[in-house]
């Protein structure tokens, strides 16, 4: 197939690329390189041996610009990573978020449908489960109350897509909620790249390692776990991208609308990741438990075996070489691309 990759400069956009071509289908990226280098979109075109990643450097709230690239490429389905996804920024900045993730979805949608495009694969979050109800996370957990303006177009834009499929069964819906996508590309020579201080966990153990920042702090020891810091789902970023090419068969089976999960299944707590990333990279992080942060829960992780049964998609890697990977991609790539 021929897929539009919107965000795929990204960190999750650019591994996914990779496993699309590798399972033989091409790509063609929109990304105004906000959040992204240009850099990440050669180098993958160099893991995988071609000679370039078609790419057009717009905005998709641009409807001009879209409009171009569907009159002159034909697409089957559109991958829809582009958006703004710092939850912090979100609380600062509501508007730019809502107009961002909403207006940008809002136009694409429109542009697609208007070329009888009607096959979308959306990144959602485990984020729409709020505080969950039920731990591991089915997808019929009720969906939550979202603590940020983030969390809540990933809730939204997942019931204009529900809406939307509804109201034309022609439309293939796939809402991909991932779990925490960590680690990087076994080769090293793409990976996570945030601009200015990390917000995430292990971007900032990365930064530690590689002698940017002194210590991690770890947000709060007293929460309901077994070591009292904070328990999440952590997933290797190939696992994500993998994902994405079993949903597109789903897509090709015509699916109608589906919803997954997509993690591990496994629990980890922050010492849980620091502890092991010490010991796969034999290095010693420094860190100081710090104060809870605001908005975090306790416990999250999924129950994967509907992508399982469904879309015969499992995670292959384990804590080891999410750690192992992401640290390679850091000591390779000390200030990113
Ligand atoms: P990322 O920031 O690395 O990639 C997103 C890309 O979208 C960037 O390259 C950015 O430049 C681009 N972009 C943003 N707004 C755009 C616009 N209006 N027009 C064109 N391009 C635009 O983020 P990521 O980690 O790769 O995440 C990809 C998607 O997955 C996002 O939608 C994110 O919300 C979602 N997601 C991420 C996580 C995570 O922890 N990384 C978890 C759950 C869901
Ligand atoms: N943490 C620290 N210190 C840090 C950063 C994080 O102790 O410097 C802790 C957090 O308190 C939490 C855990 O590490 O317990 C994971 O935090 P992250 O910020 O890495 O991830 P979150 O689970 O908070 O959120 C991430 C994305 C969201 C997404 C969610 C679920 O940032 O966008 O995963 O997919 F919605």
């Amino acid at each position: 197939m021929n897929i539009l990759v919107t965000g795929g400069a990204g960190f999750i956009g650019s591994h996914t690329l990779i496993e699309l071509y590798k399972a033989g289908h091409t790509a063609l990226v929109v990304d105004n390189l906000y959040n992204s280098k240009e850099e990440a979109l050669t180098r993958v075109a160099g893991i995988l041996d071609i000679d370039h990643i078609p790419f057009v450097k717009a905005d998709i709230r641009d409807r001009e610009a879209l409009e171009k690239v569907f009159s002159t490429n034909t697409f089957d389905a559109c991958i829809h990573f582009a958006g703004l996804k710092a939850v912090g920024e979100s609380v600062a900045k509501p508007l730019e978020y809502y107009e961002n993730n909403m207006n940008g979805t809002f136009v694409l949608l429109d542009v697609m449908r208007r070329h009888n495009c009607k096959n979308i694969i959306f990144s959602s979050s485990a984020t729409v489960y709020g505080d969950p109800a039920i731990i591991p996370i089915t997808e019929d957990c009720p969906k939550g109350q979202c603590t940020n303006p983030y969390g809540q177009t990933k809730s939204m834009l997942e019931q204009v897509m529900i809406d939307l499929q509804k109201a034309d069964t022609e439309w293939n819906v796939v809402l991909l909620r991932y779990f925490n996508p960590i680690g990087a590309h076994p080769s090293g020579r793409i990976g996570e790249n945030p601009n200015g201080i990390p917000n995430n966990l292990m971007p900032y153990i990365t930064q530690v390692a590689v002698g940017k920042r002194e210590s991690l702090g770890v947000f709060g020891n007293d929460y309901p776990t077994h070591d009292g810091t904070g328990v999440r789902d952590y997933i290797h970023v190939v696992d994500l991208a993998t994902a994405h090419v079993a949903a597109l068969q789903a897509i090709e089976r015509k699916q109608g609308l589906a919803v997954y999960n997509i993690g591990t299944g496994h629990g980890y707590s922050v010492l849980d990741v620091v502890n092991t990333f010490m010991k796969v990279n034999n290095l010693t992080i420094p860190y100081q438990i710090k104060p809870r942060r605001a908005g975090d829960i306790a416990t999250c992780y999924c129950n994967p075996a509907k992508a399982e049964k469904e879309l015969g998609w499992k995670a292959q890697y384990g804590l080891e070489e999410m750690c192992r990977d992401s640290w390679n991609w850091q000591r390779n790539n000390p200030n990113g691309y």
